[in-house]
């Protein structure tokens, strides 16, 4: 199983996107993009004019964690703007089904994303319309947060239903992920991992990085 890092930018210096990026892109395999609108959650980020701003500065996987309301409105956008892949909270969706089909159809990879107390059977319905499930270990919305270890059930039976599926849908978790975190995450079975603050709000964001790839590429699991 190939393990992805996917440094999320939402607490690096944004005035330095680019720069912040660059920093890590050695360590990691996806840069995690978290777009937030202020309702779904209560905190307002980015969209995709950003994502098209950073496209031509990295070469690396834009994995766009689309923590808004209405996530299949941003699609056109977003693809157009150069993202590789979307996760869409399965929380407001009216359609989880036409949304990932929508997603497919702009040439995206398609997620869906569920908070900790968000059921696993909300997204098992759609494991064949899916490129991969995000299982947040925080409530989303802001970096620094805990781990939830209560998620851990979750991600191991989400892990169980997509070797069933017998399709290769990756299995993210996002949210409090650290060096002590990460082995209990790959005993779940996760294979994409979410880092923050964990590595933006090290004092050195470079080498923490490098633990993280280190830990992964080494890690038991
Ligand atoms: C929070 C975001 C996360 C955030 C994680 O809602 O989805 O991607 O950046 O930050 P840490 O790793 O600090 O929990
Ligand atoms: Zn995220």
């Amino acid at each position: 199983m190939i393990r992805r890092l996917a440094p999320s930018v939402l607490n690096a210096d944004l005035a330095q996107l680019a720069d912040q990026v660059r920093l890590v892109e050695a360590a990691a395999d996806w840069i995690h993009l978290d777009i937030m609108d202020g309702h779904f959650v209560p905190n307002l980020t980015f969209g995709p004019p950003v994502v098209a701003a950073l496209r031509p500065y990295t070469d690396h996987y834009l994995d766009c964690h689309l923590m808004v309301e209405d996530p299949e409105a941003l699609l056109p956008a977003l693809a157009a703007g150069g993202a590789n892949g979307v996760s869409m909270h399965v929380e407001p969706l009216e359609d989880p089904g036409r949304a990932l089909d929508a997603a497919a159809g702009h040439g995206l990879d398609a997620g869906l994303a569920i908070k900790p107390g968000t059921p696993l059977d909300t997204v098992l319905p759609f494991l064949d319309h899916l490129d991969l499930v995000l299982a947040m270990t925080v409530e989303p919305g802001f970096g620094g947060q805990s781990f939830d270890d209560r998620v851990l059930p979750k991600i191991a039976a989400a892990r169980r239903a997509i070797a069933g599926s017998g399709r290769e849908v990756a299995l993210q978790v996002d949210g409090g992920v650290n060096l002590t975190t990460v082995p209990r995450c790959l005993e779940a079975g996760a294979d994409v991992f979410v880092v923050g603050t964990g590595i933006f709000h090290a004092d050195d964001p470079v080498a923490a990085a490098k633990a993280f790839r280190a830990m992964l590429d080494g890690g038991a699991g």
